[in-house]
């Protein structure tokens, strides 16, 4: 089938080299014309495992083209997927519509026979029907469905994702547009991933709804962390305790820093707006958003603790930048909130991530980036985990203590045992972890 891409973000990268890989032929569009040319080179502009060779063999074999201009793509295109940002908006938090406003516009104009018009962006319960309003008005005569086919892969392990889904969301009612998207998850079908035909609307509120459920249940395991440590409790058992009950599940009951990355802060604020929107309460929604805000700075005074409470003067080296392993995001990372809240606490910061250093350059001033993660633990003070990454999980401790002028580390994603640090002449502190072994606080 013909299938044009509209966006070439991390979700629209990944579905088309995808839906290249199960053999349609794939145009992505940007209008970012320097990521376009990056892309007709086969540069590509994200990190993501096993992204570069999936892109490589399909442009290759002649599946794959890139531009900025959408007219003759869309016109040939029996499935036209938007692909492109939903934000925060600035001043209400509410998600940010434009550029799938402005990308429906565009599409109007460009459609030639029947279309089907699919929204794999996260947008809000009734953007859909915008779609379909802007489409219409603007080409009364077009012939077209819009669907809306949300997205769940996780950026790091999103090939795997998008390839085996635990299922496939397809919101729509119509019945020319309901075989077009069987016709394009044909390859997953046969793997038996369920699709699950629905209203668009309750396609638009699914996506939502999963993604503050999950963000609930790290929000939920991080507050029963908090309460660990001051009833000596140890949090991973008691998330091993409750993960093994079946209508709980052992998955995202990690404690750590507080959630961050491209979607959850993102889409629990705009779900939230809905929400308020009809005057319905959320009160969880609202609790874990405000509970994670909070959270994200609390961890300077974690690290702070293991100063006696203060930071001044002090070096501390921060392993682990992006919000999570396996990619180079550093949108809403926890680790931006953390390192300005230890530069207003008096420390000087030195860090290091596999991936997302130029994005954080960006971001966070005043930080001395590293080349890796002993350069980084040089002189300093104290060395925060903040994302647990791979290659941080077996360092050399003997070399990491050479290093650094005090063998203190806190580990925000308890990676480390705190009975092997001690053993190593660490002063550790883990998340919601009885102090069992580790020697007495500086
Ligand atoms: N990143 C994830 O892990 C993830 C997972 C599931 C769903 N989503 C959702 O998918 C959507 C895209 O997310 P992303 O992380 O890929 O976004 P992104 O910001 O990384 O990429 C969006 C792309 O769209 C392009 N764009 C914007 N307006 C355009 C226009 N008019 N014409 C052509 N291109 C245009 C931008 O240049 C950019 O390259 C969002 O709604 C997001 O919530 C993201």
């Amino acid at each position: 089938m013909r299938v044009a891409m509209i966006g070439t973000g991390y979700v629209g990268l990944v579905s088309r080299a995808c839906l290249a890989d199960f053999g349609h032929h794939v145009t992505c569009i940007d209008k970012d014309a320097a990521k376009i040319a990056a892309l007709q080179r086969c540069e590509i502009p994200i990190y993501e495992p096993d992204l570069d060779r999936i892109v490589e063999s399909n442009a290759r074999e002649g599946r794959l083209d890139f531009t900025t201009d959408l007219g003759k793509p869309v016109a040939e295109a029996e499935v036209v997927f938007i692909a492109v940002g939903t934000p925060s908006r600035r001043g209400d938090c509410h998600a940010d519509q434009s550029y799938v406003r402005a990308v429906a516009r565009e599409i109007a104009v460009a459609l030639d026979h029947f279309t089907v018009v699919v929204t794999k962006s996260t947008v809000p319960v009734g953007t859909g029907d915008e779609v379909e309003r802007i489409v219409q008005e603007a080409r009364p005569d077009a012939d077209f469905a819009v669907v809306s086919n949300p997205e769940f892969l996780r950026e790091g392990a999103a090939i795997r994702d998008f390839k085996h889904p635990d299922r496939i969301v397809v919101g729509t009612e119509d019945e020319r547009a309901k075989k077009v998207m069987a016709e394009i998850y044909r390859p997953l079908y046969l793997n038996r991933a369920p699709i699950l035909y629905t209203s668009r609307r309750t396609a638009e509120l699914i996506k939502y709804a999963a993604n503050a459920f999950l963000a609930t249940k790290i929000t939920f395991i991080n507050e029963m962390a908090d309460l660990s440590e001051k009833v000596g409790a140890d949090v991973q058992e008691v998330a091993r305790g409750i993960g093994l009950d079946n209508r709980i599940g052992s998955k995202f009951l990690h404690a750590g820093p507080g959630f961050g990355g491209s979607c959850f802060p993102k889409d629990t604020r705009a779900l939230l707006k809905t929400a308020q929107d009809r005057a319905v309460p959320l009160r969880v929604v609202e609790a874990v958003i405000a509970a994670n805000d909070i959270r994200k700075r609390a961890m300077a005074r974690k690290v702070a603790a293991a100063f006696a409470g203060s930071l001044r003067g002090k070096t501390i080296a921060v392993l682990g930048l992006t919000f999570k392993p396996n990619t180079d995001d550093m949108r809403e990372a926890p680790s931006i909130p953390l390192i300005t809240a230890l530069h207003d606490m008096g420390a000087s910061v030195r860090a290091f991530d596999p991936a997302g250093m130029e994005q954080a350059k960006e971001l966070i001033p005043n930080v001395v980036f590293c080349d890796g993660p002993y350069s980084c633990a040089e002189g300093a003070d104290g060395l925060v985990i903040v994302t647990e990454w791979e290659q941080f999980r077996a360092l050399d401790l003997e070399r990491i203590k050479q290093q650094m002028a005090c063998p203190i580390l806190i580990d925000l994603r308890n990676i480390y045992a705190g009975e092997d640090m001690a053993a190593h002449g660490f002063l550790y502190l883990g998340i919601g972890r009885p102090d069992r072994a580790g020697p007495k606080r500086l």
